[in-house]
């Protein structure tokens, strides 16, 4: 077996990444790989000659066996990496085989799991990885037809209204409030203009869906963006295995105007906006450790249903291979 470090990939590898993502879903239940991490594989032709080395291929021969994406940390946060084998070349060394090259690149790297998947308990387990972090998804049912609990009115306070996003005016002050909002958050704080652009081209975009809440100076305070799942999270396979579901994809509150109930109202607005597109059910990620953001989501009618997991060995003190 051969990994091969890359930097950008061409249409022919993107397509065998995305091919494996997605069986590896089928069999697994759950994609392995995070929606930043598709979008990075599927743009990625596109992208600048100063691109971190980021994509690691691992070849049985010349079949594509395995696929690893290293987001270098910046400012002294550790790499963390995504690492799926094909289903049926699992169990034969060749999740160890990526693993190893990532820990040459990045010796304090950090592994994400998504699901609670057993065999990735295991696998990190195998060479002293340990859970440090969670991130849950929760869910809620939406409308009358599901019997949902309706959703309370949102409140804004005096003055303050709300709006949706205008392409082409509104980016400036949104990606200031989103980095501010998310200074102490290690990926939505550091979004940048060409991340924004790059979702805006995804089919989902909707800017009907993307509410801002302004201050009575129009100044920009809070926002809530929504997304819709039209078919199942396994990407761009046009085959719909489950009824479309929405997102609170991000809710941002300026922390000038943290504490006034702005975080409640803006959610509120985009579930009601969600619930008018007829969708039956929402679901949001939080981190596990956000004992506020969890609190308000579950007043909102929210609850668990699954968690990703980050690993570590800066815990349990393990060397690096
Ligand atoms: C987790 C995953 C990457 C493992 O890949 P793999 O090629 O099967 O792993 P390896 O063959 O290198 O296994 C190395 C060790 O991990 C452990 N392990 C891996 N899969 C296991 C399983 N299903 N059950 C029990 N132990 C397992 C074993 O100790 C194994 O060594 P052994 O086979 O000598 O006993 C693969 O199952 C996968 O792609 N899962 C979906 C994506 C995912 O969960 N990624 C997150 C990884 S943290």
């Amino acid at each position: 077996m051969r990994v091969d470090g890359l930097f950008q990939l061409d249409d022919d590898q993107s397509h065998a990444v995305l091919s494996l993502a997605r069986r590896a879903t089928t069999t697994d239940g759950v994609t392995p790989l995070s929606e930043h991490v598709l979008l990075h594989v599927r743009h990625s032709s596109g992208g600048s000659v100063d691109d971190p080395l980021s994509h690691f291929l691992l070849y049985d021969g010349t079949q594509l066996a395995g696929y690893a994406h290293l987001e270098h940390g910046s400012g002294g946060e550790p790499a963390t990496a995504e690492v799926v084998i094909d289903p049926d070349l699992r169990r034969g060394g060749a999740g160890r085989t990526l693993v190893q090259a990532l820990l040459k690149q990045a010796p304090d790297l950090r592994l994400w799991s998504h699901g609670h998947l057993a065999a990735a308990r295991a696998f990190a387990a195998r060479d002293g990885f340990t859970s440090v972090r969670e991130l849950w998804r929760m869910k809620r049912p939406l409308g009358p037809e599901v019997g949902a609990e309706p959703l309370p009115e949102p409140r804004l306070p005096e003055g303050f209204t709300a709006r949706t996003f205008v392409e082409g005016q509104d980016e400036d002050a949104w990606l200031r409030v989103n980095a501010r909002a998310f200074a102490q958050h290690p990926e939505q704080g550091r979004i940048t203009r060409a991340d924004l652009d790059q979702r805006f081209a995804e089919d989902w975009f909707d800017p009907d869906g993307f509410i801002l809440v302004e201050d009575p100076h129009g100044r920009l305070a809070a926002f809530h963006w929504t997304k819709v799942h039209a078919h199942a999270a396994t990407p761009g396979n046009g085959q719909p295995s489950h009824p479309p579901i929405g997102e609170v994809y991000v809710v941002g509150v300026d922390p000038d105007y943290q504490g006034h109930g702005l975080g409640t109202a803006v959610t509120l607005l985009g579930l009601r906006h969600l619930e008018s597109l007829g969708l039956a059910e929402v679901m949001l990620y939080v981190d596990g450790d956000n004992a506020a953001a969890i609190a308000t989501y579950t007043r909102l009618g929210f609850q668990r249903a699954d968690v990703d997991v980050m690993y570590s060995r800066a815990a349990s003190g393990e060397p690096a291979a």
